[in-house]
């Protein structure tokens, strides 16, 4: 393919930019003073229950404009005047060309299933409040992209994130001494999380699902222009294309807390039956949450105000459990994120708002 790639090829303006700047600005603003404020009446008061301490912190004026600001930022970032979803709306006849006629590359692969069937718990969740999801509008994923190359929700920065994840894979197989063949990252969206790993694990044959084209069609023109050869592939995590024991590794960067506890399941069963023995289930996501009750209230505040329903019953999924009863040995779970040194984690909330990140790690018990 030839230089001039298209997938950063929306057009923005001085207006846009200064409009996200100020967004950006109150997000700092919404995740420190304010989240500091909150944090410190909420663990004032003498209950121990979420739905008391909701009913509690409603008078609150901090409370109430930290919720307000939670949900309205996040709507501006995408369909104000100059948000990122307005912006490439008005470019989608010329976004559009670009995904349909994407040229072949020698380096990646895409492999597109026009007959999948979308789950519902896809279909009936703006996540992060994007209107349509990634699925109604192939073009969506312009927005999306753009808007996770700007810093995420919680201030981290996501470039960050995905290379610290792609070492935590790296790591997790020098561990129990396994040189991966095959590695499949479930709910890839473009390959952010793929191609980290294709970088860090280069010899290894790279396979990202989605359940979504738009975002695995964006994702192959960017896989091109990096010239990372990733195959992306539209599947579900629940129902994988590859034969029973073909995969060294099978990991998740940010999925799971898009599904609910009976997918995440199936998911698993999923891994299973495609691991070789001795292969490995790797996730990162918002499995653990620090700070006891208000940290809980604040997580699942997060999960419905910015539409990610599923972040909520996340935390109570016993993976440990789910994932021992499979099969699995060796369960590690842990809290990590570069981000965590410098806030003071894990024993306490960290003093500005994060993403509360950890990493399951397990291994397919070997058959004798
Ligand atoms: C937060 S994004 C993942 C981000 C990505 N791993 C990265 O690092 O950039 C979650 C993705 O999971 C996808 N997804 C949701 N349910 C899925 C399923 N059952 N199978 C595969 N992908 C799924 C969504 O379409 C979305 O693109």
């Amino acid at each position: 393919m030839g230089d001039a790639l298209p997938s950063r090829a929306w057009k923005d303006s001085f207006e846009a930019r200064m409009f996200q700047g100020y967004i950006a600005g109150l997000k700092a603003y919404w995740g420190g003073e304010l989240y500091r404020q909150v944090v410190s009446q909420a663990t004032s008061l003498p209950v121990s229950e979420m739905a008391e301490l909701e009913e509690a912190m409603k008078p609150h004026v901090a409370y109430r404009l930290y919720a307000w600001l939670e949900r309205r930022l996040q709507q501006l970032k995408w369909s104000g005047r100059w948000g990122f979803s307005t912006l490439v709306s008005e470019q989608k006849e010329a976004l559009d060309g670009l995904i349909e006629k994407a040229p072949s590359d020698p380096h990646g692969k895409l492999i597109l299933n026009a007959d999948l069937i979308i789950p519902k718990y896809v279909l009936e969740t703006s996540t992060h409040q994007q209107k349509g999801g990634l699925w109604a509008e192939a073009t969506n994923a312009y927005a999306l992209a753009w808007y996770t190359t700007g810093l995420s929700f919680s201030g981290t920065n996501p470039d960050e994130l995905v290379d610290w994840y792609a070492a935590l894979v790296k790591q997790a197989c020098t561990d129990c001494e396994l040189v991966p063949h095959v590695i499949i990252d479930m709910g890839c969206t473009g390959g952010r999380s793929t191609r980290a790993i294709k970088r860090a694990l280069p010899d290894a044959e790279l396979i990202g699902c989605d359940v979504c084209d738009g975002p695995l069609r964006h994702g192959y023109l960017r896989s091109s222009e990096e010239r990372c050869a990733v195959t992306l592939a539209q599947w579900s995590a629940e129902d994988l294309g590859v034969a029973d024991q073909s995969t060294d590794v099978v990991t998740s960067h940010w999925l799971y807390h898009e599904m609910p506890p009976s997918a995440i399941r199936a998911s698993m069963a999923e891994a299973q039956r495609v691991l070789k023995p001795g292969g490995l289930f790797l996730a990162y996501d918002m499995f653990m949450v620090p700070g006891g009750l208000v940290g809980k209230w604040l997580h699942s505040g997060y999960a419905a105000r910015n539409n990610e329903p599923y972040a909520h019953t996340l935390i109570h999924f016993d993976f440990r459990k789910e994932l021992e009863s499979m099969g699995f040995t060796n369960v590690k779970i842990e809290l990590t994120s570069p981000q965590y040194a410098s806030a003071g984690m894990p024993d306490q909330l960290p003093t500005k708002r994060l993403h509360y990140m950890s990493f399951i790690s397990a291994r397919l018990e070997c058959v004798k």
